[in-house]
């Protein structure tokens, strides 16, 4: 299998609900490692442009301002298939969908404020960790 990187957002409900540390325990004790960690809150302009895919959806100026509400906490994820392992670890989108033992079973209120976000492609993931961090926060030439 190949050695992935992929972004994870605690979203404003799980940071609120100080789910921090449990949530970054399931990332670890599920073969994750956590690269780069940062706490943030985000600008409206941020929200937005994190969120720009989803503009045209109706729900878009709802879920901005959710996101921007308090702060985030944003962190790398390294390890083998790491984006479909950590979107198994999430569930589904929609709590009510989710499996048990995901993250948003066992955590999230609603389909916005779903605790957790995830890239959900190899490629969309390189852009949301670069929309975070940067290359020598994560990679260390090593
Ligand atoms: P996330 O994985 O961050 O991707 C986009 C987010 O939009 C999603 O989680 C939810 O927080 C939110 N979302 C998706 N669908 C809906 C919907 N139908 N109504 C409200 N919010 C939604």
């Amino acid at each position: 299998m190949a050695i992935e990187r992929t972004l994870s957002m605690i979203k404003p409900d799980g940071v609120e609900r100080n789910l921090v540390g449990v949530i970054l325990s399931h990332y670890e004790a599920g073969g994750l490692r956590i690269k780069a960690l940062r706490r943030q809150q985000l600008s409206l302009a941020q929200g937005r442009a994190f969120y720009a895919v989803h503009k045209k959806r109706p729900f878009y100026e709802e879920l901005v301002n959710y996101i921007v509400r308090s702060p985030v906490v944003v962190s790398v994820l390294e390890g083998d298939n790491a984006v479909t392992k950590h979107r198994h670890m999430m569930g589904a989108t929609n709590p009510e969908e989710a499996a048990a033992d995901t993250i948003r079973k066992k955590y999230a209120q609603s389909l916005q404020e779903n605790t957790v976000h995830g890239s959900d492609s190899l490629e969309n993931a390189a852009w949301e960790v670069s929309f975070f961090f940067a290359l020598s926060e994560y990679d260390y030439f090593n």
